[in-house]
């Protein structure tokens, strides 16, 4: 398939996919989910990619949110789909791959890209991204999954101040917060990524998709956890890998 508004390519055992709106800040539109979901599933089911690392075109930005222009006037009913199609088609696609993503967070990364960003399995961050949640200055809330990522990788008390305040924050502080991994400088962020590909790339990709299913299933409501990882621990001496 060929994209609009993503570019996508493989090298050395990593998929790259860059956001290329840049004039409007990487925002996510209907068509650049729609294709960011295709580029996920495809890089998911290339067994020459071993990690994918989803990045924004410019200097500026990650994502600076969903495509507020698109959303302008719509109904309960269209805001209700709008978040729906959206979890289903990308966010809980990207958190339950078997691939691991590293987003590599250039710049603005607000809203939406930061609800896609916390749907990576890694993030590294630039210093001077800028991270945030600028919905409820809207009039609207999180619909990718933020409310609960947020609150699972930081807590409630300081997931509902990022929330209810509509700041954003630095990315050091964001690092404090263990909302981002690692922070570096913009020119070595995709170094930074690369290299933390590489290291993955050591490793048994099986035994690898095994654990991302088994820590997801701690999040899921009235899925024990510990019984997912007895199972995955099993399935992993069924593998090659292991062999
Ligand atoms: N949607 C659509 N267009 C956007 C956008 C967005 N989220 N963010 C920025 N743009 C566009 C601007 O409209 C502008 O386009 P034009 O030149 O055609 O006017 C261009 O990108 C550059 O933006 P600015 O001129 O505003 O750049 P700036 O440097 O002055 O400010 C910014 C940067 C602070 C990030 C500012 O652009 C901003 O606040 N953007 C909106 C951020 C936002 O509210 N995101 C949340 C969206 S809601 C959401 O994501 C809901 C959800 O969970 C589903």
């Amino acid at each position: 398939m060929s994209y609009n508004t993503i570019l996508v390519e493989v090298t050395d055992a990593v998929m790259t996919i860059t956001i290329n709106r840049p004039k409007q800040l990487n925002a996510l539109n209907g068509e650049t989910i729609a294709e960011l979901s295709d580029a996920f599933k495809a890089g998911e089911s290339n067994t020459a990619v071993r990690t994918i690392i989803i990045t924004g075109e410019g200097e500026k930005a990650f994502v600076a949110g969903a495509d507020i222009k698109e959303f302008a006037e719509f109904t309960v009913d269209q805001g209700r789909e709008l978040s729906r199609s959206g979890h289903q088609n990308l966010f809980d696609l990207v958190e339950g791959l078997k691939t691991p993503v590293i987003a590599a967070i250039n710049g603005y990364c607000l809203g939406g890209g930061l609800e896609l960003a916390m749907a990576c399995h890694i993030r590294s961050a630039s210093d001077n991204a800028m991270m945030g949640l600028p919905e409820v200055s809207l009039g609207v809330i999180q619909g990718y999954g933020g409310t609960q990522r947020l609150t699972q990788l930081v807590g409630k008390g300081k997931a509902l101040e990022l929330i209810m305040t509509a700041g954003m924050m630095k990315a050091e502080e964001a690092k404090d917060w263990g909302l981002v991994n690692h922070v570096t400088f913009q020119n070595e962020l995709m170094g930074m990524a690369e290299k933390m590909a590489s290291r993955i790339a050591k490793n048994s990709p099986k035994a690898i998709g095994l654990a991302i299913e088994a820590v997801n299933a701690g999040q899921v409501d009235g899925v024990n956890g510990y019984n997912v990882e007895i199972e995955k621990f099993g399935e992993a001496f069924g593998t090659e890998d292991f062999t």
